[in-house]
C-alpha cells in the first residue's frame, strides 16, 4: 500500500537557463527552482507550464492538489515537489487510499497502539509518523471514507496523530499532498466529500494534462522508457513513431511506458518497429465519421469500458481508475457484457 523511496537523483551541474532541459540528465525540466528531479519529462508547453507554476509551490509548505486522469504522472510531480522543498532529506510516502477498507486505512495512516484490536501485537506507527518531516501523498483522495476524512482534518489542523486505540497524541509534522482523477469539487457538492477539508487540502492545486494534450512529450519519454529497457539500438522506425504520436494514449504515460516495454521485447534487438508495438496502438480507435449509424448508451459504453480495459493492458483496477468507477461495478459491467445484458445496473 505504502511505497517509501529513497531520494531521487539530483542533478548538480550548472543551470543553464535557455536549455529546455539539463544537458547532464538530460531530464530535468528547464523550470527555475525545479532541479531536482528524476526521470522527468516534459518538453512540451503544457507541461513546461505547469514545471513553472510548480517551482514556488514545491518550496512552500503548503497543502497541494494534483488532479489529472490516471497514469499522467501525478506521483512523479509529486515526488519532484517533494525533491525541491525543503523537506528533501526527510520520506516521501505514498499511499493508496482506495486500497484499503476503512479500519484498515486508519491504522495505517496513524498507527495503532498494542492491543487496539486482535493482532495488535505492538504498538505501530503509521504512515504519517513515518514521513515525518516528510511528504506524504494521499493518492485517490477522493476515495477516502466521511469518517477518516473527519479523523484527517482534526490531524490537519491540529498537527497531531492519536494511534487506535491510544489515548495519548503526539505532534507530526508533515507535507499533505493529494492527487486524484475524479471530480473532487463534485465530490463536494453532492457531500461525499467535506468542504473544510478540501479546503485545508488545496491551497495550491496543480493538473497535469493528459498526454494526448502534450505530444511534444511522446517521443522523449517513449525513448527514455527503451533506454529504461536497455534497448540495444534505443530506436524506433519512422513508422512507429508516426504511429506513437498519433495514439490517443488513454491511459496516458502508463500506457505509453507499456507499449514501449512490448515494443522492446518482440523487437528483437533491431530497431522497434510498428509491427512490435500493441495492436492498440497501431490501430488506434477512430472517432466515427458524422452520419454513422446512432447507438445506443449501452453499446456506446460497452465499446468505451473494452477501449479502457484494452489500454490499460487488461488489468481492471487500472482500468475501474480511469473510467472513474469502483472495481466491483466493472466488473459487474464485464460479466454482463459477457452474457449479453448492458451489465449497467450499479
Ligand atoms: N513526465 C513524466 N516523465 C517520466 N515518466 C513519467 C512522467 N509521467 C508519468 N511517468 C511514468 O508513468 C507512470 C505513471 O505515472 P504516475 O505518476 O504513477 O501516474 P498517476 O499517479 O497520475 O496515475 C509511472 O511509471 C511514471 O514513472
Ligand atoms: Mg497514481
Amino acid at each position: 500500500m505504502a511505497k517509501q523511496n529513497s531520494s531521487p537523483q539530483v542533478c548538480r551541474e550548472p543551470f543553464d537557463r535557455g536549455a529546455r532541459l539539463c544537458s547532464i540528465c538530460r531530464l530535468v525540466p528547464a523550470a527555475p527552482g525545479l532541479r531536482k528531479c528524476s526521470r522527468l519529462v516534459a518538453e512540451s508547453p503544457a507541461m513546461r507550464a505547469l514545471m513553472l507554476r510548480a517551482a514556488p509551490i514545491a518550496s512552500s509548505d503548503a497543502t497541494v492538489i494534483v488532479l489529472g486522469e490516471s497514469g499522467t504522472g501525478k506521483e512523479v510531480l509529486a515526488r519532484t515537489l517533494h525533491a525541491n522543498s525543503p523537506r528533501s532529506a526527510s520520506p516521501f510516502v505514498a499511499v493508496n487510499v482506495a486500497a484499503l477498507p476503512a479500519e484498515l486505512l486508519e491504522s495505517e495512516l496513524f498507527g495503532h497502539a498494542k492491543g487496539a484490536f486482535t493482532g495488535a501485537t505492538a504498538p505501530t506507527p503509521g504512515l504519517f509518523e513515518a514521513a515525518g518531516g516528510g511528504t506524504l501523498l494521499l493518492d485517490e483522495i477522493a476515495e477516502m471514507p466521511l469518517p477518516l476524512q473527519t479523523k484527517l482534518l482534526r490531524v490537519l489542523q491540529e498537527g497531531e496523530v492519536r494511534r487506535v486505540g491510544d489515548t495519548r497524541a503526539q505532534a507530526v509534522d508533515v507535507r499533505v499532498i493529494s492527487a486524484t482523477n475524479q471530480d473532487l469539487a463534485g465530490a463536494v457538492e453532492e457531500r461525499r466529500f467535506r468542504q473544510d477539508l478540501y479546503y485545508r487540502l488545496k491551497v495550491f492545486t496543480l493538473h497535469v494534462p493528459p498526454l494526448r494534450e502534450r505530444a511534444e512529450d511522446i517521443l522523449s519519454l517513449a525513448r527514455m522508457f527503451l533506454e529504461e529497457e536497455r534497448h540495444p539500438t534505443g530506436r524506433f522506425s519512422t513508422a512507429a513513431e508516426r504511429a506513437l504520436l498519433a495514439c490517443p494514449w488513454p491511459g496516458n504515460v502508463r500506457e505509453l511506458a507499456n507499449a514501449v516495454r512490448h515494443g522492446a521485447t518482440l523487437s528483437g534487438g533491431r530497431d522497434v518497429g510498428l509491427e512490435h508495438l500493441p495492436d492498440d496502438v497501431i490501430h488506434p480507435r477512430k472517432v466515427r465519421p458524422a452520419g454513422s449509424p446512432l447507438r445506443t448508451l449501452a453499446e456506446v459504453e460497452r465499446e468505451h469500458v473494452l477501449a479502457v480495459l484494452s489500454a490499460c493492458g487488461g488489468n481492471q483496477v487500472d482500468a475501474a481508475r480511469v473510467l472513474g468507477i469502483g472495481r466491483t461495478t466493472l466488473w459487474r459491467k464485464l460479466r454482463g457484457f459477457e452474457s449479453g445484458t448492458t451489465g449497467s445496473t450499479g
